[in-house]
């Protein structure tokens, strides 16, 4: 039997990466956090693309595509994201980068641009995607589609204690405030807004552990 294409949407900081990756080792697939991929494009506007005012210059960007190359590389089972063969994985979970990405996410440019590498590499089957506009836009017919939510008091905690883990310093206020912005820009877009698929089972996972949202999303998931 085919693996499965699983989408994975919801708000942010709900754990979606971090669930996605459990669940892709443990049914072996592979794992896309397409949430990484538009934080390396918004970490390359802001080292290459600022205007004189020191914000993102879009013409600039979109201009600039085809000097951008984004690759995952295996290291030990842990996913690490490289651009033009330099490792960005903790340069997207800054601040900066966390502050613009919506606005470079809602670019119909960008998202066209990121758009077909996310579908190929859906279409041997036996992934697990997720972001915002999978269920809904980058693989509409998958075969499980899952939507997460959760209270912004438990994912401004969970987003702290990452930031904190990760070294980067953090403020609650201040991560409270990107989540909610983020939220809005996502959901209010032209082009592929955060929403929940009519097809899509909904998971809040305010009052579960990390291993009860994963047990609750794998009860959904047939044997293959
Ligand atoms: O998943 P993560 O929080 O890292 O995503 C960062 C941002 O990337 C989101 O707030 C959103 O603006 C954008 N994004 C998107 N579509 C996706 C995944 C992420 O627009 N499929």
């Amino acid at each position: 039997m085919k693996k499965p294409v699983i989408a994975i949407d919801g708000y942010s900081s709900t754990g979606k990466s971090s669930i996605s990756k459990i669940i892709a080792e443990k049914l072996g697939l592979i794992h896309l956090d397409t949430g990484a991929l538009y934080r390396g494009v918004t970490w390359f506007a802001l080292q290459n693309c600022l205007n004189e005012e020191g914000s993102i210059d879009t013409h600039k960007l979109f201009s600039s595509f085809d000097q951008i190359d984004l690759e995952f590389k295996n290291d030990n089972g842990e996913l690490v994201l490289f651009l033009n063969h330099i490792d960005i994985s903790k340069a997207i979970r800054t601040n900066e980068v966390s502050e613009n990405v919506s606005f470079v996410a809602k670019q119909k440019e960008v998202r066209d641009f990121l758009l077909q590498s996310q579908r190929s590499l859906a279409e041997k089957g036996g992934i697990i995607m997720d972001g915002r506009d999978i269920g809904t836009v980058v693989l509409p017919h998958a075969d499980y589609k899952f939507f997460m939510t959760a209270s912004i008091e438990e994912r401004t905690k969970r987003r702290y204690e990452e930031l904190i883990s990760l070294g980067i310093d953090a403020d609650e206020q201040q991560v409270k405030e990107n989540l909610l912005i983020r939220d809005k820009i996502d959901s209010e877009r032209e082009i592929a807004p955060l929403k929940q698929a009519d097809d899509a089972i909904v998971i809040d996972n305010t009052n579960l552990s990390k291993e009860g949202t994963i047990e609750s999303i794998l009860s959904h998931i047939k044997k293959f």
